[in-house]
């Protein structure tokens, strides 16, 4: 009898304790997309990699950026082609702390990951950049690579193309939920 009672109890208090970090991650996530990113944490699907490094040419001289990195999945599958430099920026908590994670197990010593606005990151040394954000922040982003890019640069912008720029490719990653990436050569 006794042992039920302790068993009801255990159960009940490690429900309480994953409710409430459930509860603390989401509010968390809510509170940094509502008033610092503006931009949900969803990642790039992998079975869309494929497509991206086949326009990405990833070399040991080469240096990538992933513009809000997210959880990192896409700033890692970058990793394993073992660029001079793979760099990813973040911004939102808990993404930002996944994707540090990963860059000390998946990362092969290479990827560098920042808890730093990327307006305020230098990026002219890029060969290589990775966006997936949202529509409204395009025309900034758009302004930042023009103005910061070196000739010969290439942009993969996932989901809706940059404003003002034309693109040089319009890749499809799933035709059936409209995905598409658009690649920019500087
Ligand atoms: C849609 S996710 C894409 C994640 C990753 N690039 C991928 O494709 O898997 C965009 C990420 O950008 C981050 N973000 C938005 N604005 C940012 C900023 N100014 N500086 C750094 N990160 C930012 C968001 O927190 C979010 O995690």
């Amino acid at each position: 009898m006794i042992i039920i009672y302790y068993l009801v109890l255990v159960i009940l208090g490690l429900t309480v304790v994953v409710t409430a970090v459930v509860s603390i991650y989401v509010v968390v996530n809510i509170l940094f997309i509502l008033f610092v990113t503006q931009v949900p944490p969803v990642q790039t699907e992998r079975q869309h990699f494929n497509a991206i490094f086949s326009q990405f040419r990833i070399n040991s001289e080469s240096v990538i950026y992933d513009i809000g990195c997210g959880g990192g999945n896409f700033l890692m599958a970058a990793a394993q082609f073992e660029p001079k430099k793979c760099v990813g920026y973040e911004l939102s908590l808990f993404p930002f702390l996944q994707a540090l994670i990963k860059s000390w197990f998946q990362g092969r010593g290479l990827a560098r990951v920042y808890f730093k606005n990327f307006f305020r990151a230098d990026l002219s040394d890029a060969d290589f950049v990775y966006v997936y954000l949202v529509p409204p922040l395009l025309g900034r982003v758009a302004q930042k690579l023009k103005h910061e890019l070196k000739p010969g640069a290439m942009v993969i912008v996932k989901g809706c193309p940059l404003p003002e720029i034309s693109y040089v490719n319009k890749i499809t990653l799933d035709a059936k939920r409209d995905y598409y990436a658009f690649v920019y050569k500087f």
